[in-house]
């Protein structure tokens, strides 16, 4: 491995909060930008792990590929925070895409787990993770102690949480099972949302399937919640599972717009997707028991309100 860091060991306890500096390994993308500026309302000091070369203040810059990072600042990390992975919805998923998207997560994280047995003050470690991991859609309402699914999302969750507990030799480890995230200027609603606005929404597929969803703010008070009392383990987090027609229809009026087309066919979406259709035609049903028993509460709790608050803001 080269390690092009400059580790300076800093033994003092340079710390007055529980945690105060946190490093967020994927804190560029969607759920980081936002998980970076609640954080540091917080009172935390944030850096961001970034692949993108930039001298910006707060960004620590590495190359998980040939394992190199460049920083001095590795050694005041409190909070490791894992949001890694090349993005699953964005391209076809042929068989080198499938690696890169096991990859970014896995070996990323593989990585991480080295830097971070070079983090004197590493107290905390939190991943995100997937809901997608009990397998295809049925009867059955799922919780933690399910066993995963063995279709293609259900793996990459799988590994990429065996990567995460590895770090539980260094300090306690959770991971958070999410829904699908909603908010206005990213994730999915950015994709779908143009047909919508033209009043041409329609449901995907049969529209039966159920789709477990949390607010993006939601999300971020549920990492800082997990953060503050060391949760460990898996926590499936969502809001509800609503079927993707009553989401579909939500949305829609949530936009004041009419909701009238016929459902997409699931053919069709195979054959202009691929095999990742089946992240918008498959569904999951789960509980979200345990967080809520953790003692978390939901601002957002229903698809209506959620939508609303989102689009009129
Ligand atoms: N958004 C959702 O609805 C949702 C739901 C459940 C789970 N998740 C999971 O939560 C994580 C964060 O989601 P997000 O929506 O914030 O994702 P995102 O916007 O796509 O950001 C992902 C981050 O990962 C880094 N990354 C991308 N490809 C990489 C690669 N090949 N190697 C190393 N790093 C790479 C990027 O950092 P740089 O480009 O700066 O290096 C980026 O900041 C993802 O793993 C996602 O699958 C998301």
């Amino acid at each position: 491995m080269q390690l092009f860091s400059f580790l300076c060991i800093n033994t003092s306890n340079q710390s007055t909060h529980m945690y105060k500096t946190a490093l967020i390994a994927g804190g560029t993308g969607f759920i980081g930008r936002k998980l970076s500026s609640v954080l540091k309302e917080r009172g935390f000091r944030v850096y961001k792990l970034s692949r993108k070369k930039t001298s910006r203040r707060g960004y620590i810059n590495w190359n998980p590929e040939l394992q190199t990072i460049e920083s001095k600042n590795l050694s005041k990390v409190n909070v490791i925070i894992n949001l890694l992975g090349a993005n699953i919805a964005e391209k076809r998923w042929t068989e080198s895409r499938k690696k890169e998207l096991i990859d970014s997560r896995v070996k990323t994280t593989n990585f991480l787990r080295i830097l971070a047995s070079q983090m004197p003050n590493l107290e905390y470690y939190v991943s995100a993770s997937g809901i997608n991991c009990y397998g295809p859609e049925s009867e059955q309402v799922h919780s933690e102690s399910d066993p995963f699914g063995d279709d293609f999302l259900s793996e990459i969750v799988k590994q990429w949480e065996e990567a995460s507990d590895k770090f539980s030799d260094l300090c306690p480890v959770a991971k958070i099972r999410s829904g699908v995230v909603l908010a206005k200027h990213g994730g999915i609603l950015k994709k779908v949302i143009f047909p919508f606005k033209l009043g041409l929404g329609s449901a995907l597929g049969s529209g039966k399937q159920h789709m477990p969803w949390i607010h993006l703010d939601d999300l971020c008070r549920l990492f800082s919640l997990a953060i503050q009392f060391k949760w460990e383990g898996s926590y499936n987090s969502f809001a509800a599972c609503t079927s993707n027609k009553d989401l579909s229809r939500a949305l829609a009026k949530s936009l004041r717009r009419p909701f009238f087309m016929p459902n997409i066919p699931e053919k069709l979406l195979y054959f202009l997707l691929g095999e990742r259709a089946i992240m918008l035609v498959g569904g999951i049903k789960a509980s979200n028991q345990k967080i809520l028993q953790a003692g978390f509460n939901f601002q957002h709790k229903t698809i209506e309100s959620t939508l609303k608050h989102i689009i009129r803001k």
